[in-house]
């Protein structure tokens, strides 16, 4: 018995649901061979009992088959995700539970900040997917280290791509690179939409959505299309930054989502010789504004030089440089918010009903009026 007896056998074991075998996917891990005694992991996505079963009894026999005498498929599923006690309509609801990524001001790090929680959430123990809800201008696909890699497609569905233990989609996975995308309003619209339906995310704890600076239509949708558990406001230290900020806060209230605190990020500069850490836009200055809207500020990050290659060259600080002080701060922000998710959900969760557009259907609704996209060119939004 060899490997590629043994790979050749499982390779006609069909992954249930799907047209692809278990080899093709990437599920089947170690590998031992005794003579005729093979013992096998397969790490699989769902946690169905029965799926589990399925490919237990068919590995068996394919393996058997092929001459194998002793077979000990250990089947690797996630455990059971813990139930999310929230309300209103999901058209996501195999995801339990929902972060929302914002910041009212572009280039403040939300993108750096989604990837690195988000990592750091799965490095917890936690099932997390990272959508990459910046139509315009994908960058968690380069920061991911997965820009040159295209989504399986499967039937009208989309496979999402698995890269440092966490799922993730983005609209720069699915277009050529250096495309330029125009988009409308209620494209956008549809896009989250589509994101949030017709991707094949697993049954994850915690989905991390990465926004579009601002307070607009994708914003909206989200949180009529999902009951966001949780929103995440990124700042910098400067006033102006700090300024936007506040209208990302406000909107959170506006649309029922308990915030789970801010990181102010590029807040100080730790130099890469010395270690030491200097103060360059202010540090703490997001102190009031947190206590305006009663929450805290749970990560100071520096600016660290590691952070931005960490990013171009597709290599996140959590994962690759998990000792250093930025990593170390998105680790405890992010069980700073799985303890505050938690205790949203045992408190009963949340609801999105109160969003719901009232726009009559086809219509859609506009977020705040004149700032959004849709607004601005009229035609399918109801308040232009
Ligand atoms: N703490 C940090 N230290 C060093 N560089 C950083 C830090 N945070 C972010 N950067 C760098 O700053 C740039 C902007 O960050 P990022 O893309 O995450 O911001 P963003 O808010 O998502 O921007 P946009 O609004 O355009 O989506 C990136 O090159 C990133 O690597
Ligand atoms: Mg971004």
């Amino acid at each position: 018995m060899t490997e590629e007896i043994v790979k050749s056998a499982l390779s006609k074991v069909m992954y249930p649901g799907f047209t692809k075998d278990i080899v093709t996917f990437g599920f089947v891990k170690d590998i031992n061979i005794d003579a005729t005694a093979v013992s096998f992991t397969v790490d699989i996505t769902s946690s169905a009992p029965e799926v589990a079963q399925q490919i237990k009894e068919e590995a068996t026999e394919a393996l058997k088959s092929v001459g194998a005498t002793t077979v000990n498929c250990h089947i690797q599923a996630p455990k059971m995700p813990k139930e999310s006690s929230s309300h209103g309509k999901n058209i996501a609801p195999q995801v339990k539970n929902f972060l929302m990524v914002s910041s009212g001001k572009g280039g403040v790090g939300k993108s750096t900040t989604s990837v690195n929680i988000a990592i750091a959430l799965a490095a917890q123990g936690l099932k997390v997917g990272l959508l990459d809800a910046d139509i315009y201008g994908p960058n968690v696909p380069r920061m991911m280290g997965v820009a040159d890699i295209k989504p399986e497609v499967n039937g009208n569905k989309v496979l999402p791509i698995k890269a440092y233990g966490i799922e993730m989609m983005s609209m720069g996975s699915l277009m050529e690179e250096g495309q330029s995308l125009i988009w409308r309003g209620a494209m956008i619209m549809k896009a989250i939409e589509q994101f949030l339906r017709d991707i094949l995310w697993s049954e994850l704890d915690c989905l991390v959505i990465d926004m579009p600076p601002g307070t607009g239509d994708a914003q909206l949708t989200l949180a009529q299309s999902v009951p966001v558990t949780a929103g995440l406001t990124v700042t910098t230290p400067q006033s102006v930054s700090l300024d936007d900020s506040r209208r990302s806060l406000d909107m959170f209230k506006k649309l029922n989502i308990p915030i789970a605190g801010i990181v102010e990020n590029m807040s100080g500069f730790i130099a890469p010789d010395t270690g030491v850490e200097y103060d360059i836009f202010g540090k703490g200055t997001s102190a009031p504004m947190a206590k305006e809207f009663n929450t805290e500020i749970i990560a100071e990050i520096p600016i660290e030089p590691a952070v931005r290659t960490g990013g171009d060259e597709g290599k996140p600080v959590t994962f690759f440089a998990p000792t250093s002080e930025s990593a170390k701060r998105f680790a405890t922000a992010a069980a700073s918010i799985w303890a505050t998710i938690e205790e949203i959900n045992a408190n009963g969760g949340v609801d999105n009903q109160s969003v719901q557009p009232t726009t009559p259907p086809g219509v859609s609704a506009c977020s705040t009026g004149g700032s959004s996209s849709s607004s601005t060119q009229g035609g399918e939004c109801g308040c232009s």
